[in-house]
């Protein structure tokens, strides 16, 4: 887990926060001399979780910084910090999604513009805490927050830890090839629970061919 010299117990006024480009939780009240402290301060915490993802992603720089948030409107990290636990006020981790305009492969290799697709960008739960739960709660929270379901998600490369997690938690497993970096899962392009329009397409091609080959030989 992370300590910082200064006290967090402010910015964590609930265990989890969301922050977008202002670099305030999404629980700040004050007025502007405390939010420049309070953003200041999350600068270093996102700064530091962001590192510390990308050592443990073998990454040659970090996805996550409190500078590449400022500049963007609609990316969302999410941190979750353990405030009074058995290792005082530590920061334990963060979760950063956005919204990507995306050229994806359907799941018959057709080509679809897939406009504002939810995308996961970074995870990561400190070492001394994976495997106990608090990767499910964190990308819970964010599920709820953001209204979003985990087979309409896409992820940006992900790890073999967060395929697994992906896998147990959320059954997802039947990757849609792309040749992108992005994966996305058997379901991404239904609606509402109904196959969708290009599955029903290819169904109705075979069926099509099938008539023909029967009606010719007959
Ligand atoms: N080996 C295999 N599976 C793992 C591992 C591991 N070392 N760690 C987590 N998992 C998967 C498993 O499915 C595991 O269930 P199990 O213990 O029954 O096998 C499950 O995740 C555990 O769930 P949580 O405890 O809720 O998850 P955790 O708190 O460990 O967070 C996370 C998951 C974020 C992937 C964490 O392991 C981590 O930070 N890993 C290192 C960084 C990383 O790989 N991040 C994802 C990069 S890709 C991207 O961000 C788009």
């Amino acid at each position: 887990m992370a300590n910082f010299k200064f006290d967090i117990q402010s910015i964590f006024t609930e265990p989890i926060v969301r922050v977008s480009s202002n670099l305030l939780p999404h629980t700040f009240r004050g007025d502007r001399r405390r939010a420049l402290d309070i953003s200041s301060k999350m600068s270093q915490i996102i700064d530091h979780m962001g590192e510390l993802s990308a050592v443990a992603q073998k990454l040659s720089k970090p996805v996550t910084s409190s500078q590449k948030l400022r500049m963007v409107e609609n990316q969302t990290v999410y941190v979750m910090a353990d405030i009074n636990g058995c290792d005082g006020d530590v920061v334990i981790g963060l979760l950063k999604v956005g919204a990507k305009n995306l050229y994806l492969f359907d799941n018959v290799g057709d080509t679809r513009k897939v406009d504002q697709a939810p995308c996961i960008l970074d995870f990561y739960i400190h070492e001394t805490r994976q495997r106990t739960g608090l990767g499910k709660r964190i990308f819970d929270f964010m599920l709820a927050e953001e209204n979003w379901i985990p087979v309409k998600c896409t992820v940006d490369r992900p790890s073999e830890k967060l395929l697994k997690f992906l896998k147990k938690y959320y059954g997802l497993e039947t990757i849609i090839p792309q040749t992108n970096k992005f994966v996305l899962y058997e379901g991404f392009f239904e609606k509402d629970g109904t196959k969708d329009n290009t599955q029903c397409s290819f169904y109705l091609k075979i069926w099509h061919c099938v008539y023909l080959e029967v009606t010719q030989s007959a």
